[in-house]
């Protein structure tokens, strides 16, 4: 399945439950299944620091590992709108997010930045010098632990509001859309319906423009936690171990490889080489 490469206005317009799809990837071979498969958006996220790199949380993630992997996921979707996401303190100040957005997009080959947080000053800077901007509020992962950890966002009242005035300020800064990450469901569709911009759901229930989901979740390679929101459309893990078990098992059989997956001499040089010819 061949999709166009959405723009900045299409994205803008995709507004209702279900418009928009959103994906991780961090590879070349990710990034084209997404793109073969039609996702909307792939999503060059720090995640890739926890589910492809091992750290215990996004914050170590450097500028040059992102733009390592936005480079590879860009190879394997050429046509396909790429975000990659602003790795922490890489947008601590106006200067430093319009010098990572820079070699994102101009190295990379990303089309939109995203970053955490209602860094609004950030977010304005980078919008008039003309970079498409992706926001992101609720759980921001790169925060986490002054948010009390990997937990909903957004419970009370006095909270919720913070939040919608929040995502309001990023779309009067430019954003083209508001990912919404761990929050509870009632909170994300008020926040949807009040913004003109799409609403990207991670743990934020039904009610959102458009979904995302992080690659190795979705496939069931990532088993060091499982949020509730994560649904796991394959065991992969459990896929892989199988397939590794049993070409280990193989090797000490000795049935692979076979003469299947060998490569043969002619019969007058293999004499030449026993010294016949
Ligand atoms: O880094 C990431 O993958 C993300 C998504 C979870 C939205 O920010």
């Amino acid at each position: 399945m061949k999709v166009a490469k959405l723009t900045i206005l299409e994205l803008r317009n995709r507004k209702g439950p279900g418009s928009l799809v959103m994906l991780t990837a961090y590879d070349y071979p990710t990034a084209k299944l997404a793109a073969e498969s039609g996702v909307d958006v792939i999503l060059v996220g720090d995640s890739l620091g926890m589910v492809v790199l091992g750290y215990e949380s996004t914050v170590p993630v450097t500028l040059d590992e992102m733009l390592y992997h936005t480079k590879a996921a860009r190879r394997g979707a050429p046509e396909v709108h790429l975000v990659a996401d602003l790795p922490y303190l890489s947008d601590a100040t106006p200067e430093r997010a319009l010098a990572s957005a820079e070699r994102l997009i101009k190295e990379g080959g990303a089309d939109s930045v995203k970053l955490e947080g209602a860094k609004l000053e950030v977010v304005r800077s980078l919008v008039a010098a003309g970079v498409p901007v992706l926001g992101h509020v609720g759980l921001t992962p790169q925060t986490a632990s002054s948010l009390g950890g990997y937990k909903v966002q957004g419970r009370s009242t006095a909270a919720a509001k913070k939040l919608l005035e929040d995502a309001l300020a990023l779309q009067d800064a430019g954003v083209w859309g508001v990912v919404l990450e761990m929050v509870p469901e009632q909170l994300a569709a008020l926040i949807s319906e009040q913004l003109s911009v799409p609403t990207i759901g991670i743990g934020a229930g039904g009610g959102t423009d458009g979904q995302v989901l992080v690659f190795h979740d979705l496939i069931g390679v990532f088993d060091r936690f499982k949020p509730r929101f994560v649904k796991r459309y394959l065991e992969g893990g459990e896929l892989i171990r199988q397939a590794i078990i049993a070409y280990a098992a193989d090797v000490r059989s000795g049935s692979f490889p076979s003469g299947e997956h060998s490569y043969q001499m002619d019969a007058g040089e293999l004499e030449g080489l026993y010294g016949k010819g």
